[in-house]
């Protein structure tokens, strides 16, 4: 590091809106080309909340909410409708593993062996006991990568809707596995830059990724993805300073102070301890922001996704709060420690590697597209995504069992997509009072103006509902809130 030109960019930074590398000159004791200031002083850029352009002028970059009015997000919205792995990523992927396993690594005894990979690669998924040798890479990027690519980027546009996203930010990808979170955000910023710039909005960014993560062999995947995408298709107007990967498990790994989002995509389950001791590695690390935005990501399956809100519960007991999925619509949170719910944003259409290895013996067991994850996204600032709080003329769910058989009204989250099928509409519902299971089912000869909105609020957002029946499900040990032709549901976003 060359001590005077940093020292000269600091100051210059918190005295300046902006100013020309080439007027450093005019103070430096040895003169420099401005692009070889501009390499020097690259690495600092984050830090100095400096964005440098290609003229090599330097603005100070404010740290602001990244733009998401109306009209930008209907578009991202739009976008994101037909799920797909871009095709910048697809062929980067493809070419991954032609490179790995020659060009011909669909047809005869690789694609054979990479297939019975798969398939066992799944199998110990399920039993939370991933392996990655260098097969098992290849085969984790033609069968789990695309969905969990595509997942996250409906997590970032709910953090952009909500003002989360800003620009200066800081990430942490923790099991970064082939770059899955970190290629994703990298993708997501670029669709939102096209957007910007088509509206002629100047919105310029800087973003530092870390990233941990225990194998060798992913990391050298990561490295080999992430710099690929960033040399083809970097995100415009933004600075991203990506750092070499921490080799290390996360249970000891030394991270950094500031970083404003630590996201833990389908890692949990892969660590040797109990649900409620996994919470100790998330704290560890995220003690060490201030206030770190917590995303942790799991597979929908019973056993994961209740495993989830064991760690979640623990994490609210050592101080987070939950900001979505859940709300605490009476004012406290749960602590249900049986609670299966998951989001489904659909399914993402097929990537042409995973159409070449699934062949035509047995494809859909090669085949992977439907996205559905359980999630939640936590904070220690108190803050919660909906503010809501409920008040006396609604039953709280924990009181169900004194209004069987009767009309009542209810106000609660939607914790589920629909359950049931196109007769009969089935939705999970929660309002943090109890832990009994209780769900909307509304049947579609009932559905009417009043009621139809039901299907359309999103997963995690609030509706009343008036005039619903109670039942009982003995069988399933949970009520089911019978939706009439008499009965109205309000969502409230
Ligand atoms: C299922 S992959 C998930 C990869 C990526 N986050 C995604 O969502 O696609 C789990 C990753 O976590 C890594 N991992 C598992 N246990 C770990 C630990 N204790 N410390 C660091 N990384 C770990 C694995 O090596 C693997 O790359």
């Amino acid at each position: 590091m060359t001590p005077e030109p940093l020292s000269l960019a600091k100051y210059l930074a918190s005295s300046r809106a902006e100013f020309a590398l080439s007027e450093m000159n005019l103070y430096l004791s040895q003169k420099h080309e401005e692009k070889d200031l501009y390499t020097i002083l690259k690495p600092h850029f984050y830090d100095l909340s400096l964005f440098c352009d290609e003229k090599y002028i330097c603005h100070k970059l404010i740290n602001r909410p990244l733009p998401a009015d109306e009209s930008v997000i209907r578009e991202l919205e739009d976008i994101l409708r037909t799920p797909r792995l871009p095709l910048q990523i697809e062929k980067m992927v493809e070419s991954y593993i032609g490179n790995s396993c020659g060009k011909d690594w669909h047809t005869g005894e690789t694609a054979r062996v990479i297939r019975e990979n798969i398939v066992k690669q799944k199998e110990e998924y399920w039993k939370g006991k991933s392996q990655y040798p260098k097969v098992r890479m290849i085969s984790y990027l033609l069968y789990h990568f695309p969905v969990y690519f595509c997942q996250f980027q409906y997590l970032l546009l709910d953090l952009l809707r909500c003002g989360m996203l800003s620009t200066r930010m800081s990430f942490l990808d923790v099991g970064a596995g082939p770059g899955t979170i970190t290629l994703s955000m990298l993708d997501f910023l670029d669709k939102l830059h096209s957007i910007y710039s088509k509206k002629k909005m100047d919105v310029k960014m800087n973003i530092r990724i870390d990233s941990i993560e225990k194998e060798q062999e992913n990391i050298e995947c990561y490295r080999e993805l992430t710099s690929s995408f960033l040399s083809k298709s970097a995100p415009a107007n933004t600075n991203v300073f990506l750092n070499e990967p921490i080799h290390a498990p996360v249970e000891t790994a030394k991270t950094k102070k500031d970083t404003d989002f630590i996201i833990f995509s389908n890692i949990l389950a892969e660590l040797r301890f109990a649900p409620a001791a996994r919470a100790d590695v998330v704290e560890r690390i995220a003690s060490s922001g201030k206030n770190p935005a917590l995303i942790i990501i799991e597979p929908a399956d019973l056993v994961n996704s209740k495993a989830l809100r064991v760690t979640q519960n623990t994490l609210v007991r050592k101080g987070f709060n939950v900001f979505s999925p859940c709300t605490p619509i009476w004012g406290q949170g749960c602590s249900c420690s049986d609670c299966w719910s998951f989001y489904e944003p659909g399914d993402i259409q097929v990537p042409g590697f995973m159409r070449k290895i699934a062949g035509n013996r047995e494809p859909y067991r090669y085949i992977n597209t439907d996205m559905k994850f359980s999630f939640v996204i936590l904070k220690r600032d108190g803050k919660t995504k909906y503010s809501y709080k409920a008040k006396g003329k609604f039953l709280r769910l924990s009181n169900l069992e004194k209004h069987i058989g009767k009309r009542i009204n209810i106000v609660a989250s939607v914790m589920s997509g629909n359950l049931g099928d196109e007769k009969t509409f089935v939705f999970k519902l929660c309002d943090a009072t109890t832990s009994k299971p209780c769900y909307a089912v509304l049947p579609a000869f009932h559905m009417t103006e009043k009621n139809r909105l039901l299907l359309k609020a999103g997963y995690g957002s609030i509706v009343e509902i008036f005039n619903t029946l109670v039942r009982e499900n003995k069988e399933f040990s949970s009520y089911n809130l019978l939706i009439t032709r008499n009965t109205t549901v309000m969502p409230l976003q």
